[in-house]
C-alpha cells in the first residue's frame, strides 16, 4: 500500500481513480483548484511550485505513486497548453524526488487519442512544448486555437516516452508512463458528448458507448502497481476499439533499418514505388549481399533477410 498522487482529483477521472485506489488501500494525496487536499492552479509556474511544496509536506517527502491528470478543453488555447502539456510536465518533474523515496514508484501522465485523431497537428507547438518554451507555446496556440488541446497532448505523450528512459526515470527505478484514453464520460466532454458519438467514419467508436472514468482508472491502478513493472515509456491507448477501427495498418508501425517511416510516407506515390522496387531488387535473389549504389545504411541486400532490421515503434501519432 502506498501514497498516490492524483492531479485533477476532484474530477470524473481524477474522482474514479481516488475510489479505486482508496478500496485497494492507498492514501491518496488529491491536487485540484477545487475540494482537493491540496489546492493549486497547475496554470502557472507560481501555482505549481506551491503545489509541490504542499504534496511534499502532505507525504512527508515520500510518495509512491502519481497520476498527472489535471487538463481542460475550451475557449482558452493558451490555458489548454499550460495546463494539459506545461502543468503535467511539471508535477512530474517536481515530484521526481518524493517519487524516487517510495517503493516500486510509478507515473503516469494523461494524454489523449485527439493526439492520434486529428491528421496533421502543428509540430512547430509540439517542438515548443518539448523545448520547455511555455511563452512560444501560448502564442501558437493562441494562433490556432481548435488544434491546441490535441497538440498538448501529442507533445505530452511525447514526453514521456522520451523522458521515461532516462537515467532519472527507469535508470533510477522509477516508472513513467502514459495513458491515452478516447471519449471518456465526464464533465469534460459532457457539453458534446452526444455530438460525438454521432461523428461516425469521422470518429469511430465500435464498442459502441463512451468509456467510463472507472475503466481508465482500472488501467491507472494497474500501471501503478508492481504487476506493470515492465511498463516503461508507453503510450496506452484505451479508446473502444476506435484507433484500430481508424488506422489499422499505421499502428503498430514496421520500419525497416533506417528507412524513415513518416518520411517515406511523405514521397509522393510514384518515386515512392520506383523507390521501393529498386531497393527491392536485390531481394528477388536471396543470398545477394552486394550493397545497394543510391543507399550506404543499410545495404538493401541485408534488408528482410533476417529479423534484426525491423523494427516495431510505437508512435503517439
Ligand atoms: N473525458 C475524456 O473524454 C478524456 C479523453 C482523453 C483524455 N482526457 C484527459 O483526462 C484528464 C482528466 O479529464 P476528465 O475527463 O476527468 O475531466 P474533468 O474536467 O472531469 O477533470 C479535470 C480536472 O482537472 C482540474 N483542473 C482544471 N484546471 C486545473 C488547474 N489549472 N489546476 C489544477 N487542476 C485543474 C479540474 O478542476 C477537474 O477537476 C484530463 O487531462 C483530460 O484531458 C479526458
Amino acid at each position: 500500500m502506498g501514497t498516490i498522487v492524483i492531479t485533477g482529483s476532484a474530477g470524473g477521472i481524477g474522482q474514479a481513480t481516488r475510489e479505486r485506489l482508496v478500496r485497494d488501500g492507498h492514501e491518496v494525496i488529491g491536487v485540484d483548484i477545487r475540494d482537493a487536499e491540496v489546492i493549486a492552479d497547475l496554470s502557472t509556474p507560481e501555482g505549481r511550485n506551491a503545489m509541490i511544496g504542499a504534496v511534499a509536506a502532505a507525504s512527508g517527502g515520500r510518495i509512491d505513486g502519481l497520476v498527472a491528470g489535471a487538463g481542460i478543453t475550451g475557449p482558452e488555447p493558451e490555458q489548454v497548453v499550460s495546463i494539459n502539456y506545461f502543468g503535467a510536465v511539471a508535477t512530474v518533474e517536481g515530484l521526481r524526488p518524493l517519487l524516487a523515496q517510495g517503493t516500486d514508484s510509478s507515473a503516469i501522465a494523461i494524454s489523449s487519442n485527439s493526439s492520434t485523431t486529428l491528421v496533421e497537428l502543428p509540430d512547430g507547438l509540439v517542438e515548443a512544448c518539448l523545448n520547455d518554451d511555455e511563452d512560444q507555446a501560448r502564442e501558437l496556440a493562441g494562433a490556432d486555437p481548435s488544434t491546441a488541446y490535441a497538440t498538448s497532448k501529442l507533445a505530452l505523450a511525447r514526453w514521456v516516452r522520451r523522458t521515461a528512459i532516462g537515467t532519472d526515470w527507469i535508470g533510477s527505478g522509477i516508472r513513467l508512463n502514459g495513458v491515452a484514453p478516447g471519449l471518456i464520460d465526464t464533465p469534460l466532454v459532457a457539453e458534446n458528448l452526444d455530438m460525438i458519438m454521432n461523428l461516425g467514419d469521422v470518429y469511430p467508436i465500435p464498442i459502441g458507448r463512451p468509456g467510463r472514468a472507472a475503466e481508465v482508472a482500472n488501467l491507472l491502478a494497474f500501471l501503478l502497481s508492481p504487476d506493470a513493472s515492465l511498463f516503461c515509456g508507453s503510450a496506452a491507448f484505451l479508446d473502444g476499439g476506435g484507433g484500430a477501427a481508424r488506422l489499422p495498418r499505421r499502428r503498430p508501425l514496421l520500419r525497416l533499418g533506417g528507412v524513415q517511416g513518416r518520411r517515406q510516407r511523405r514521397r509522393p506515390q510514384r518515386r515512392r514505388l520506383a523507390r521501393r522496387q529498386h531497393h527491392r531488387r536485390p531481394l528477388a535473389h536471396r543470398g545477394l549481399t552486394a550493397p545497394c549504389p543510391r543507399r550506404r545504411e543499410p545495404p538493401c541486400g541485408t534488408l528482410p533477410t533476417s529479423g534484426s532490421n525491423a523494427v516495431i515503434v510505437f508512435e503517439a501519432r
